[in-house]
């Protein structure tokens, strides 16, 4: 069986004392669940910080963007090496990575073989646009990412797969649970084509955008939906822990 994943993506959210405040009431809200994965992706300069208070919790902790060197002339960037000690999980290709900062599904493609061959999971996002989605583009979209952006990789290798439908972050509009269930489905699918029946029914594929308390059930209770990415709740260390007792609700 496939095990859920919670995960909470902070983005550019929170100061130092911030980051460490929420980190201290996530370990006391979820810090023993072990029935599902929790996993949160604070901004990278505050993971050394997180990863400390977090030490005793079963709490995952991930980073949100990753370069696909080892070091080297890149300034800005943070290779796999430095996420290494801290990161189990590292997010690649999230709309805002590709649509403000012009990522490339090649360039998500390369990140991807750099976080596998490194032992850190890369969860890869996808998602069409509310023009994609109005034009019945979904799946057209949808199959192209996963062709371009998983390129370099294998029936071998571990990876998550975030549905996230740009329309539906930061809106307030997430998509319906049968959408959600629709669409994991398809996915689902095109991963069975790609790798075969064993690699799809172990691959876990999440749904993001929009999620709250108040849908994170019923998008988590459909067949292939196993877990979530949040972003806006996730700040909040009360409604981060609803989602996740969803998530357990939804096994
Ligand atoms: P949201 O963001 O939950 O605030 O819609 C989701 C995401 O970007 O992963």
């Amino acid at each position: 069986m496939r095990k859920y994943l919670v995960a909470g993506n902070w983005k550019m959210n929170g100061t130092l004392d911030e980051a460490v405040n929420l980190s201290e009431k996530l370990a006391e809200a979820v810090g023993d669940y072990t029935e599902v994965d929790i996993l949160i992706c604070p901004p990278a300069i505050d993971i050394p910080s997180v990863s400390f208070c977090i030490r005793n919790t079963q709490i995952k902790l991930g980073a949100q963007n990753m370069n696909a060197n080892a070091s080297g002339a890149f300034t800005g960037e943070i290779s796999y090496n430095m996420l290494k000690p801290f990161c189990q999980y590292v997010i690649l290709g999230h709309s805002e990575r590709r649509q403000i900062f012009g990522e490339k599904d090649a360039m998500i493609a390369e990140k991807a073989r750099a976080a596998v061959d490194n032992e850190i999971t890369p969860i890869i996002c996808i998602g069409e646009t509310l023009e994609e989605n109005e034009a019945g583009k979904t799946v057209e979209i949808l199959r192209f990412q996963l062709e371009e952006s998983l390129k370099t990789l294998t029936a071998d290798d571990e990876i998550v797969i975030a549905y996230e439908p740009i329309w539906a972050i930061g809106t307030g509009k997430a998509a319906t649970a049968e959408t959600a269930q629709n669409v994991l489905a398809f996915i689902r699918e095109h991963m069975k084509n790609k790798f075969g029946q064993v690699y799809a029914d172990k691959l876990r594929i999440l749904y993001g955008g929009s999620v709250k308390p108040s849908n994170a059930y019923d998008i988590m209770s459909q067949k292939d939906v196993d877990g979530v990415l949040v972003g806006g709740a996730c700040l909040k260390s009360d409604d981060f822990k609803a989602i996740a007792d969803a998530a357990i609700q939804a096994i």
